[in-house]
């Protein structure tokens, strides 16, 4: 039986106060082999890469969050760097652009974040984590000026076209629980073309939890769920699904 690997889960999240320790430590033996855990701010990247000092299932990426990038100044890059030299960081994100939210920082800033972090991601040799709401143009745009950078768009919700280009670019795509909502009829479409290749799992804990479990707090256990829908999808059994996507996060994240 292949084990989950669950690309993305904030278990940083004060959501898990109560019980993270004991969820964590009994993750393997739920089927869940590997799980990232995405900073979105310094406090939470240094408190991801805590997690991941603690469990050796769990890895952890560093970066600003589109959502929580107000207080960055440039100077941030130098706490990220060192951070992103643990062995265990495996990634820069989540980083990207949020156009969704009118309270979120202003456009031009954001996608200055953004760049400054892909940079630092070029040159540490790392893979990203783009998180894209209401952004697809520009996020599409900054990733193509960085040739050399590679990584996942998080929570994929763009278009097939869009899907396309990132996958010719050498992008993944991460489907997550809205995969399994009722009104999911354009992700369900990047799913059935995607290549076998270029697919990730993801949680995006504690929120977005899939059908049936829709509306509770989420965890990386809820994959099961992601799984059987792109198997139905893709004409696959979920445990071929599970294995894949697995396989597909190991190479991305270089993890042996
Ligand atoms: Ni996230």
């Amino acid at each position: 039986m292949a084990l989950i690997f669950d690309t993305h889960a904030h278990y940083d999240d004060e959501q898990f106060d109560a019980d993270r320790v004991e969820l964590l430590a009994s993750m393997p033996q739920n089927g869940v082999g590997l799980i990232i855990d995405p900073g979105c701010d310094e406090d939470t990247s240094r408190r991801a890469v805590a997690l991941a000092e603690r469990f050796p299932h769990v890895y952890a990426a560093v970066g600003w969050h589109p959502e929580n990038c107000a207080p960055f100044v440039p100077e941030d890059i130098g706490a990220l760097r060192e951070l992103a030299k643990h062995p265990k960081v495996v990634a820069i994100g989540e980083i990207g652009l949020d156009y969704y939210w009118a309270e979120n920082p202003p456009k031009e800033f954001q996608q200055d974040v953004f760049r400054r972090q892909m940079a630092l991601a070029e040159e540490l040799g790392l893979p990203v984590i783009v998180h894209d709401r209401d952004a697809h143009a520009d996020s599409l745009e900054i990733a193509r000026e960085f040739p050399n950078v590679r990584g996942v768009f998080h929570c994929y919700s763009g278009s097939v076209e869009m899907a396309r280009e990132l996958w010719k670019l050498g992008w993944y795509v991460g489907f997550d629980g809205p995969l399994t909502y009722k009104n999911a009829r354009r992700t369900v479409e990047v799913a059935a073309e995607a290549p076998a290749e270029r697919i990730l799992i993801e949680t995006d804990a504690p929120y977005l939890a899939p059908v049936p479990l829709r509306g509770t707090r989420n965890d990386s256990r809820s994959l099961v769920h992601v799984a059987a829908k792109l198997a139905e999808i893709r004409g696959a059994t979920a445990e071929e699904i599970v294995a894949l996507t697995a396989e597909n996060g190991r190479r991305l994240f270089r993890i042996p």
